[in-house]
């Protein structure tokens, strides 16, 4: 039988190596406060919606890492609501969500509280409001017992499993968590953000409960984040990252499982995915930002309700296609109005209909000059033989492909414009250019394409 860092005779007392540690160490902590300082610098609704959205994606990725697919915008609306925040009631969310929501608020939002038996046997009986894991029916709210043999990480179909690691007796689980939630709360002279790396791979190696173990270490180590910011206050988050790189956090795992007691390259993996982390949270205040500017740019619409529910969801990113059904559905209007609404959003230039594509007609939202740019090249590639060809003479096979070539040519153009973001004057007379270059070819884009870029950068996008 393996043996496994838990039968180790110094087990649990840690080693690490400082010297390899420090340059790390300090780059990531540089950085995370760093990142805390822009964030913080943010004005109070552009922060508030960068906290909703890095603690959004904390609760989806985690549970993605084990397979849980859960819905977006009811995680979204569920954290609001815990928050304070009005973001526009939806739907209540499912139990499931609510659990794994009111665990992952608990730990970064009372970070300083103690972390005691208690409070993991609640997050537990939060996550599995049914008492089962799947089909199955678990022991919730308390430690794990080995009535079903011992708890086993595994892999593989059932019957020929590869076993990763096999986590202490259960009747051990009394003596194993003692020390490390006295460890936890103690604050004891460790860097919390190695306090963090420790806290993870301690947890999920005791594997104290029957599942879910790996979503609980990951809101300790997030509690612990919390502690070493000393502010309840996400704006990244590590599981997303993690979900990322979790083939790599799986081998990491097992190697240390079963390595010795010197965890100098699971910290090492840690802060090096933390650091990571933080280039996400550019993603996130990029989405933020972008959310801003857009209802900025929107001021003055007259919107109706309808309409701007729709555009948030499309802004906080929708699955699939907008058609006018799911506007229906989401807007929760008839499928008439749902048509109104829409051709209302199309004049002005703040949808676009895309092209080609199934039975049913679908739209995408406009943003930035960019996006207009992009469905233009887009509508160009799809219609690239509909041009018009001047004067009786049919036009022979070799000038149809040239022809052809050219147009395609044009609209690789016209994405490498929507690059340059920030569409500068000069960018938007190269636009126009180009739009004659394809007139001589006798191609004229879709009209209310062309003025959707003419709409976009009017508003400064
Ligand atoms: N190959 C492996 N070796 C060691 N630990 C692993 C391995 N694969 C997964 N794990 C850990 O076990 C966790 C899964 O345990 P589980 O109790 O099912 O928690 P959850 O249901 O939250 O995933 C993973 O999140 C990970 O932390
Ligand atoms: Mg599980």
């Amino acid at each position: 039988m393996a043996t496994y860092i838990h039968d180790l005779k110094d087990w649990p007392k840690f080693r690490w190596s400082h010297e390899a540690l420090a340059a790390p160490l300090a780059a990531v902590r540089f950085r995370q406060g760093r990142l805390i300082e822009r964030m913080e610098g943010l004005g109070f609704q552009l922060r508030a919606e960068a906290v909703l959205q890095s603690l959004t994606e904390e609760v989806l990725k985690s549970s993605e890492i084990e397979g849980e697919v859960l819905d977006r915008e009811q995680v979204r609306s569920s954290i609001a609501r815990r928050l304070g925040m009005d973001i526009g009631a939806l739907a209540p969310p499912d139990r499931h969500v609510e659990g794994v929501v009111e665990m992952t608020l608990d730990a970064t939002q009372n970070y300083a509280e103690a972390l005691t038996k208690e409070r993991l046997f609640n997050w537990h009986a939060a996550l599995f409001p049914t008492g089962r894991s799947g089909m199955t029916k678990i022991v919730v709210g308390a430690w794990r017992t080995d009535a079903s043999g011992p708890m086993q990480v595994v892999s593989g179909p059932s019957g020929r499993e590869h076993v990763h690691y096999e986590a202490p007796a259960a009747a051990r689980l009394e003596r194993e968590t003692r020390p490390f939630l006295a460890w936890f709360n103690s604050n004891e002279g460790i860097d919390p953000v190695l306090g963090a790396a420790v806290a993870h791979l301690w947890f999920v190696t005791i594997h104290p409960f029957e599942d879910g173990n790996g979503r609980m270490a990951r809101a300790i180590a997030d509690m612990a984040l919390a502690r070493s910011e000393q502010s309840p206050r996400r704006f990244y988050s590590m599981s997303a990252q993690i979900r990322v790189e979790r083939n790599a956090y799986y081998d990491i795992l097992e190697a240390t499982q079963k390595g010795d007691l010197d965890i100098t390259p699971w910290i090492e993996w840690f802060l090096g995915c933390l650091n990571r982390a933080f280039d996400g949270a550019e993603v996130i205040l990029a989405s933020v930002l972008r959310k801003a500017r857009f209802w900025d740019a929107h001021a003055e619409a007259q919107l109706n309700e309808r309409q701007r529910a729709v555009l948030n969801r499309l802004l906080n990113g929708l699955e699939g296609k907008l058609t006018s059904s799911k506007y229906a559905a989401l807007a929760k209007s008839s499928q008439d109005t749902a048509s109104r609404d829409i051709d209302d959003l199309l004049r002005r230039r703040i949808l676009v209909k895309d092209v080609g594509g199934g039975r049913s007609t679908s739209y995408s939202l406009i943003v930035t000059t960019a996006n207009a740019l992009r469905a233009v090249a887009q509508y160009i590639r799809a219609h690239a033989d509909n041009s018009v060809w001047e004067g009786a003479r049919m036009p022979s096979a070799e000038e149809v492909a040239d022809r052809h070539q050219m147009i395609g040519l044009l609209a690789d153009r016209i994405d490498a414009l929507a690059e340059d973001s920030r569409m500068r004057e000069v960018a938007y007379a190269e636009f126009e250019v180009m739009l004659a270059e394809l007139q001589q070819q006798g191609f004229f884009p879709d009209g209310q394409l062309v003025s959707a870029v003419a709409f976009a950068r009017q508003r400064g996008q």
